[in-house]
C-alpha cells in the first residue's frame, strides 16, 4: 500500500461532513494524526477542480501553517480559500479581499481598513456594551433559552449592521442570508444538498443581500452618515465599486457574524466545562480577560481551514532542521487545518488543557501571519471581552445545560443550538 492510499484511509473524515457533525469528540484524535504525520497528507476527492487536481495536501503543524500564510506569492489565495473550488457564478458574489491576492488584494484591504481603524474601535465600545445590555434584557424570563439564537447570534449580527447602517427590520432577513452562505453544506439551511441545489441557494439569497446593500450604499451617496458604508463609497480618495462594496458586504456579514457567534457559544460551553476557571476569571475580570479571550479562540478555534493553492512546481516546505518534508506542485490546493495547529504541542504546553492564564499563546485562530490576518481581530475581541463580562454580571450561574448541536461543516466550527440555563 503507497504512502497516499494509506493517508487517504485515515485523513478521509476530513471531507466527511456527517462525520464533522456526529462526531465532534473525534476530532482531537484526527488532528493530532495530521500532526504527527510531520509533512503535509494526500486526502483524494472525488468532486474536482481542474483534471489535474484530484485532491489537497492537509497540513496541521503550527510551524507549517506559519509558513504558508507568510508566502503568499507561493501560496495564492486567488484561487479560492475553502477546499471545493465554486463556480465562476459563486465567486461572482463570494470573491472578496479573502479570495484575492495583492496587488489587488492589498489595493482593496487598504480602502476597507477605513472602517476598522483604532478610532472605529474605541468608538465601538459603547455601541457593543448597549447592544449586549439590550440583548440580556432580552433573554426570556423562563430561565432557559437556546444561547446561540438568543445571545450568539444577535450580538455580532447587531453590531455589524450597525456598523454598515443596516436598519433593524432587515435583522432577521440578514440572520437567514448568513446562514444559507456560510451554513450552506447543513439541511437545515439548505434543504437541497446536491450541487445545484447549494449553488442556487446561496446565489438566490446573494442577490437578495446584493439588492439590498445596493440600496444603502446608494442612499449613503446621497446622504453620508457615521456608517462604514458611507466611509467606503464617499471618501476623497479611491472608493470601492458598487460590486466590490457587494462582495466586501458579503464577506463582512460572513466572516463577522458567524464565527464570533460560534467563539461566543463555544466560550460560554467551555466555561461551563472549567468552573473553577470562570470563577475566577469574573473574580479578576480586568487582568485576566485578555488572556481568557485569547485561550477561548485558541480552544474553540471557529475557523477551521483555509486553503491556498501553489503558484509554481518546485515550493518547499521544511522542518525545524531545514530539511525539506514536501516538494509542491503547481495547482496543489493545500489546506491548512487551524484547530490541529492551534493544539500543536511543539508550540503550546499541554495543548489539550484549557487555561485562562495561558501565556504566550500564539494560536492562528485569526489565521497565520500574513496578508490575509483576520481584520477582524480586534472587533472579535472586544465583542467577546464585553459579552463574557455582562453575561456572568448579569446571569451568574449561567451554565450550558445541553450537548451543542453542530454544524454539518468542516469550514466553520459552528454550534448551531445549545441549551443554556440560569436563575432570571
Ligand atoms: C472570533 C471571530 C473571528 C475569527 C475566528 C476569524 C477568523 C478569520 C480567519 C481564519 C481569516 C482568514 C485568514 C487567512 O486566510 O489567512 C479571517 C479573515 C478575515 N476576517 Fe475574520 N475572524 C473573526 C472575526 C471577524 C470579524 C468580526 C470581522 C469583521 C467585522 C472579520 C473580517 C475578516 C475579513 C475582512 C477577513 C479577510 C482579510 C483579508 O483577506 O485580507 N473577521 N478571519
Amino acid at each position: 500500500m503507497s504512502a497516499i492510499d494509506l493517508d487517504e484511509q485515515q485523513f478521509a473524515p476530513l471531507i466527511d461532513l456527517q462525520w464533522w457533525q456526529e462526531h465532534p469528540g473525534d476530532r482531537t484524535e484526527l488532528y493530532r494524526r495530521l500532526r504527527d504525520a510531520g509533512r503535509p497528507v494526500f486526502v483524494r476527492t472525488s468532486r474536482l477542480g481542474s483534471p489535474r487536481v484530484r485532491g489537497f495536501w492537509a497540513v496541521g503543524a503550527h510551524r507549517d501553517v506559519v509558513s504558508i500564510s507568510r508566502r503568499p506569492d507561493e501560496f495564492s489565495s486567488g484561487q479560492g480559500t475553502q477546499i471545493f473550488d465554486q463556480t465562476a457564478e459563486m465567486r461572482a458574489y463570494r470573491g472578496s479581499i479573502i479570495d484575492m491576492d495583492d496587488p489587488e488584494h492589498m489595493r482593496l484591504r487598504k480602502i476597507v481598513s477605513r472602517g476598522f481603524t483604532p478610532r472605529m474601535l474605541t468608538e465601538l465600545r459603547g455601541l457593543v456594551t448597549e447592544t449586549t445590555a439590550e440583548i440580556l434584557e432580552e433573554m426570556p424570563a423562563s430561565g432557559t433559552c437556546d444561547f446561540v439564537s438568543a445571545f450568539a447570534t444577535l450580538l455580532p449580527l447587531r453590531i455589524i449592521d450597525n456598523m454598515l447602517g443596516v436598519p433593524r427590520e432587515h435583522e432577521q432577513f440578514i440572520l437567514r442570508a448568513t446562514n444559507v452562505v456560510l451554513g450552506a453544506s447543513d439541511p437545515e439551511y439548505v434543504p437541497d444538498q446536491t450541487v445545484a441545489g447549494i449553488e442556487k441557494a446561496v446565489s438566490q439569497t446573494s442577490e437578495q443581500l446584493i439588492d439590498l446593500l445596493k440600496s444603502i450604499a446608494e442612499d449613503r451617496i446621497a446622504h453620508p452618515r457615521d456608517d462604514v458604508i458611507s466611509k467606503l463609497v464617499t471618501s476623497d480618495e479611491e472608493n470601492l465599486t458598487p460590486q466590490e462594496l457587494a462582495k466586501f458586504f458579503i464577506l463582512l456579514i460572513g466572516a463577522g457574524n458567524e464565527t464570533t457567534r460560534n467563539a461566543l457559544s463555544h466560550g460560554l460551553l467551555i466555561l461551563s466545562a472549567h468552573p473553577e476557571q470562570r470563577d475566577r476569571l469574573m473574580a479578576n475580570y480586568d487582568e485576566l480577560a485578555p488572556t481568557a479571550v485569547e485561550e477561548i479562540l485558541r480552544y474553540a478555534s471557529p475557523v477551521i481551514h483555509m486553503r491556498r493553492t501553489v503558484t509554481r512546481d518546485g515550493v518547499t516546505l521544511t522542518n525545524e532542521q531545514d530539511d525539506v518534508i514536501h516538494t509542491f506542485n503547481e495547482g496543489d490546493k493545500v489546506v491548512m487545518w487551524y484547530p490541529a495547529a492551534n493544539r500543536d504541542p511543539a508550540v503550546f504546553e499541554n495543548p489539550e488543557t484549557f487555561d485562562i492564564e495561558r501565556k504566550p499563546n500564539n494560536h492562528l485562530a485569526f489565521g497565520g501571519p500574513g496578508p490575509h490576518f483576520c481584520l477582524g481581530a480586534h472587533l472579535a475581541r472586544l465583542e467577546l471581552n464585553v459579552a463574557f463580562q455582562m453575561l456572568y454580571s448579569r446571569y451568574p450561574d449561567i451554565t450550558a445545560a445541553s450537548e451543542p448541536v453542530m454544524l454539518r461543516s468542516n469550514f466553520v466550527n459552528g454550534i448551531k443550538h445549545l441549551e443554556a440555563a440560569y436563575t432570571p
